[in-house]
């Protein structure tokens, strides 16, 4: 099996739908779900799914990244997902990892992106901008805010969206089909890594 590791702040509906994607199924197993929050509604669908939860970050009683780096590779963790996860990962972690974190993004990169281009602020932007489409983007972590190559995208005819939380809407249903798609193409190999591009096969 696969191992895989995903990192959530909110609501988890991108956690929900790797673990309810038929064709992952026999492929890869969530080892791990970790979260900045104390507690938060992602963490109880960890714990439907009988996966251990763990808290990273600087608070008291929270694992440091480093304890959680050496948990991954006693857990041989293959993939670290970000779904929704609020916080920078540190340069160290990303060091350590490499080519191993990805992250999913509600737009179509590399606009629209960095520092405060979280939720909804991402989705306001973009409406606010007039796009006519949108999308979302799965791209590997480097130490800035989604900067980091782009794995895969899809995107969405936006033209007649009347809300910017109407956007959010279609651009979620997305991000529900393109992540389980990445994670398949890791988990079959799939997905290389040249000096300029990243490559996934069919
Ligand atoms: C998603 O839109 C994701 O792209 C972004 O944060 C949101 C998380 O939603 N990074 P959920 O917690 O997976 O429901």
């Amino acid at each position: 099996m696969f191992s895989l590791a995903v990192f959530v702040s909110g609501r988890g509906s991108n956690l929900n739908s790797i673990l309810n994607a038929p064709k992952l199924r026999n492929l890869i197993e969530v080892k791990a779900v970790v979260s900045n929050k104390a507690d938060c509604q992602a963490f109880d669908i960890a714990k439907n799914h009988f996966i251990p939860v763990y808290n990273v970050g600087y608070k008291e009683g929270f694992l440091s990244f480093d304890e959680l780096g050496n948990l991954f590779y006693s857990l041989k963790i293959d993939l670290i997902v970000l779904a929704g996860f609020l916080k920078l990962i540190p340069d160290s972690f990303v060091k350590s990892f490499k080519n191993k974190i990805i992250n999913i993004h509600p737009a179509l990169l590399p606009s629209f992106g960095g520092n405060g281009m979280y939720g909804m602020n991402v989705h306001k932007a973009v409406f606010d901008a007039s796009a006519q489409i949108s999308g979302a983007s799965v791209h590997f972590v480097d130490e800035t805010y989604d900067t980091g190559k782009i794995i895969a995208q899809r995107c969405v005819d936006i033209s007649d969206a009347q809300s910017h939380e109407e956007l959010a809407e279609r651009v979620l249903k997305i991000e529900h089909q393109l992540l389980p798609f990445v994670i398949e193409k890791f988990a079959l190999g799939k997905v290389f890594v040249d000096k300029t591009r990243v490559r996934v096969l069919n």
